[in-house]
């Protein structure tokens, strides 16, 4: 039960404490805790942080364009936007297995992020969004199959780059850092996202990443997700989005014939999956109005060319998990 411009003051005076007029570097993901910890910090020490974005070209539709728009234009952040599309797509060709994805995902991630901070002469920090719940799952052991953010707690990087660990969100929980974040001026909209894994799209795309089926997968989840934000639910003032926990499309590289005007068609298929959940590790469906799914439905398929099938998952975790790989 903090007071926010106390506690920002207080934030804000440590992390000067800490880094005097040394230089900062941050690895911004798009998420809720990079971001506001960059915000935090450029609050603190302005032009002596410097966030670098590597967009792996598995982002969601616009994300890279909102990221730079927030830092960049609005906050007045230094931020290097790298496009390494290429080079994860490159890495990631003739791949299907789930855990090796993500493997080639993170070790990429971290590549690209070490040779683009060794371009920051002077750094002598680098920044992470670790919050509270990071910290206390690190000390554990952690879920068999899935390293949750690995991609995001760039692991080893301060010792190769010889770098001090500033991580000023350590002892909050996720909904002080929303707060926090919101009263740095970051956008509700922003703060109050869904969370989104580190491996991006690329955990969505199931089997082999092509850069074709993330592009037919981002205009088909922009679809669901804008749909689940203009419902409300019925008899509250939240909308769909806001009523559940996680929501997103997930691209099926199986082909189903579809008729459209006098034609066959033979396309792929998407799967709508939205959860409800307190904590991630159990989860229910969420129960969709069937309206809001048909709507959803019919956009896709009429206006994403190359799906012709929409399906919904009803399976709840355990067994089956949020993700589909
Ligand atoms: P599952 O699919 O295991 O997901 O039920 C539980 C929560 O964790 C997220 N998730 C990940 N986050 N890197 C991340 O940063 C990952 O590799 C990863 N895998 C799953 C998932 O989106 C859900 O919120």
């Amino acid at each position: 039960d903090w007071n926010m411009p106390d506690y920002i003051s207080e934030a804000v005076a440590a992390i000067r404490a800490q880094v005097g007029s040394d230089d900062v570097i941050l690895g911004l993901s798009g998420g809720v805790d990079s971001s506001v910890a960059a915000a935090l910090i450029h609050r603190a020490i302005g032009n002596q942080l410097t966030c670098v974005f590597v967009d792996h070209g598995l982002l969601r539709l616009d994300e890279g364009k909102m990221v730079m728009e927030m830092f960049a234009e609005n906050l007045g952040v230094k931020v290097i936007r790298i496009d390494a599309a290429q080079q994860f797509m490159g890495h990631l060709a003739g791949v299907s297995d789930p855990e090796q994805k993500r493997k080639i995902i993170g070790r990429e991630f971290v590549e690209v992020f070490q040779v683009e901070s060794a371009k920051i002469k002077n750094a002598k920090w680098l920044a992470q969004g670790t919050i509270y719940p990071d910290v206390i799952e690190s000390a554990g052991k952690g879920k068999k199959g899935h390293t949750i953010k690995s991609h995001h707690n760039v692991g080893g990087l301060p010792e190769t780059l010889h770098l001090k660990l500033l991580e000023p969100l350590r002892e909050l929980f996720k909904d002080e850092v929303r707060k926090l974040g919101v009263a740095l001026g970051l956008p509700e909209a922003m703060v109050y996202r869904h969370p989104f894994p580190g491996p991006g799209l690329g955990v969505r795309i199931l089997g082999e990443v092509k850069q074709d089926f993330a592009d037919l997968l981002r205009r088909a989840d922009a679809i669901f997700i804008e749909e689940l934000r203009n419902t409300p639910v019925e008899g509250t003032d939240q909308n769909w989005y806001q009523a559940t926990s996680q929501a997103f499309a997930v691209f099926l590289p199986v082909k189903s014939v579809g008729v459209m005007g006098d034609g066959r068609t033979y396309e792929y298929v998407v799967a709508l999956r939205a959860v409800q959940t307190l904590d991630f590790m159990t989860a229910q469906w969420a129960h969709l109005p069937h309206e809001l799914l048909g709507k959803v439905s019919n956009r896709i398929i009429n206006e994403v060319r190359g799906i012709n099938r929409v399906v919904y998952d009803i399976s709840g975790k355990p067994p089956a998990t949020i993700e589909w790989e």
